[in-house]
């Protein structure tokens, strides 16, 4: 087979030192499984390429990316000048502008982030129950809050007006919440297969083996509120093997909290996913262990992005601290992505994630150093 192309973008802060580990392992996971798979590592996007070019990427970045089939992205965000007072320090709304692009320009519409209290992880809540929580959270990715439509009327005087303006498509919201009935389909069956069927309640009183959960606030945002529920419930007839619930972004936050294991899948707007999923993260392990992708499931020929939910941490930056577990876990969901045409990449994705849950559960609760764990994990592969 044609060998799968990575483009490799370490980023800032903590992203290098994720990144690096990473790298081993997918070195020793090609020779020990012969995998066809190539990268290139790229400095940029970067703010350390934008202080020697005064921009965060080159003006073609785009059409250079076209040409991988998937892009490993550490994270991006200024580490700042904490470790270097002469530095400066980029704005965020600079630093992070790659990310956005890419996501738009690739149309990848989808983000995943699996939110599953693995064993070993730091378990923050105290219930018991906490253990079993098991939920993919499925952010919309190409509009809504984050299409950057607004402006700043009398910018800096007492009058003045800023304006966000939040745009939803009937497209882009049918397209978004059947991909997450299709996913609580799969999984579904994927329990099934373990032995492993779980059951939810839906309002009707029926139980089912999985569940979807739409998120809005349209209780005061009523024309996003109203187009998320109707196209959902239309969309919910084509499954009627599946369970809907409907939550209110409030209340979803508390419920996170108080009973996560009564989530399945959960479907929510750009920015509301965006804050769900730091929520989720910590609920199930912390933002050490929480990974994300960002996917394009119609068009192979545009990369997708795979990218922890974590930033560039810049309070731990530098100091071998950072947990890679987050980073190694998104590389194995690249790998198990880039496996559905290549299905040696697909075997080495599940080798690697169950070589990084294994390790979690073995040593999650100790204070380790970001090489360590990624000699821990290289060792249980066999390197
Ligand atoms: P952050 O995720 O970088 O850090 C939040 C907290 O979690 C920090 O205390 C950090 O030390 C800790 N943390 C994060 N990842 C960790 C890891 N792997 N191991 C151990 N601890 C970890 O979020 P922030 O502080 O709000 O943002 C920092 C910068 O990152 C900002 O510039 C922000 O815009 C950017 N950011 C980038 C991305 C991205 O590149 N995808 C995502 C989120 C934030
Ligand atoms: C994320 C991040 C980004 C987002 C920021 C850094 C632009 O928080 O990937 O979760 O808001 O999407
Ligand atoms: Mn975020």
């Amino acid at each position: 087979a044609k060998p799968a192309r990575v483009a490799v973008t370490p980023g800032d802060g903590i992203g290098p030192e994720v990144i690096h580990q990473s790298l081993r392992v997918l070195e020793h996971l090609r020779s020990q499984y012969g995998l066809p798979l190539e990268w290139d590592q790229l400095e940029w996007p970067s703010t350390d390429w934008h202080r020697r070019h005064g921009s965060m990427m080159p003006e073609d970045a785009m059409e250079q990316l076209a040409a991988y089939d998937a892009i490993l992205l550490g994270a991006l965000g200024d580490p700042g000048p904490r470790r270097d007072p002469n530095r400066y320090v980029l704005s965020d709304s600079v630093s992070l502008s790659p990310l956005l692009e890419m996501r738009k320009g690739f149309d990848q519409w989808v983000c995943e982030r699996p939110a599953r209290q693995l064993r070993g992880a730091r378990q923050y809540l105290a219930d018991p129950r906490a253990a079993d929580t098991d939920m993919l959270v499925i952010r919309e990715n190409s509009e809504g809050e984050y299409v950057g439509q607004g402006g700043r009327l009398r910018q800096g005087q007492p009058g003045e007006i800023a304006t966000q303006t939040e745009i939803f498509t009937r497209f882009a919201t049918e397209r978004i919440i059947r991909y997450a009935f299709d996913r609580a389909q799969k999984r579904a069956a994927e329990r099934r297969a373990a032995n492993e069927a779980r059951t939810f309640e839906a309002l009707d009183g029926q139980t089912y083996e999985s569940q979807v959960c739409v998120i809005t606030k349209r209780n005061a945002l009523r024309y996003w509120g109203d187009l998320y529920t109707e196209v959902f419930a239309e969309v919910a007839k084509d499954y009627p093997d599946v369970a809907t619930t409907h939550e209110l972004i409030d209340a979803a936050c508390m419920k996170f909290v108080q009973a996560p294991w009564q989530f399945d899948v959960v479907v929510a707007s750009n920015l509301q996913g965006d804050i769900l999923t730091d929520l989720a993260a910590v609920i199930s392990g912390g933002l050490g262990v929480a990974p994300s992708c960002n996917l394009n499931p119609d068009d192979p020929s545009r990369p997708s992005m795979f990218e922890p939910t974590h930033g560039s941490a810049p309070d731990i930056a530098g100091e071998n601290k950072a947990d890679p577990t987050a980073m190694l876990f998104t590389t194995a969901r690249m790998l198990d992505w880039l496996g559905e045409t290549r299905p040696p990449l697909a075997d080495a994705g599940k080798a690697l994630f169950e070589a990084v849950a294994a390790d979690l559960e073995e040593h999650g609760h100790e204070t380790r150093a970001t090489d360590a764990i990624g000699d821990a994990i290289l060792a249980r592969l066999g390197a």
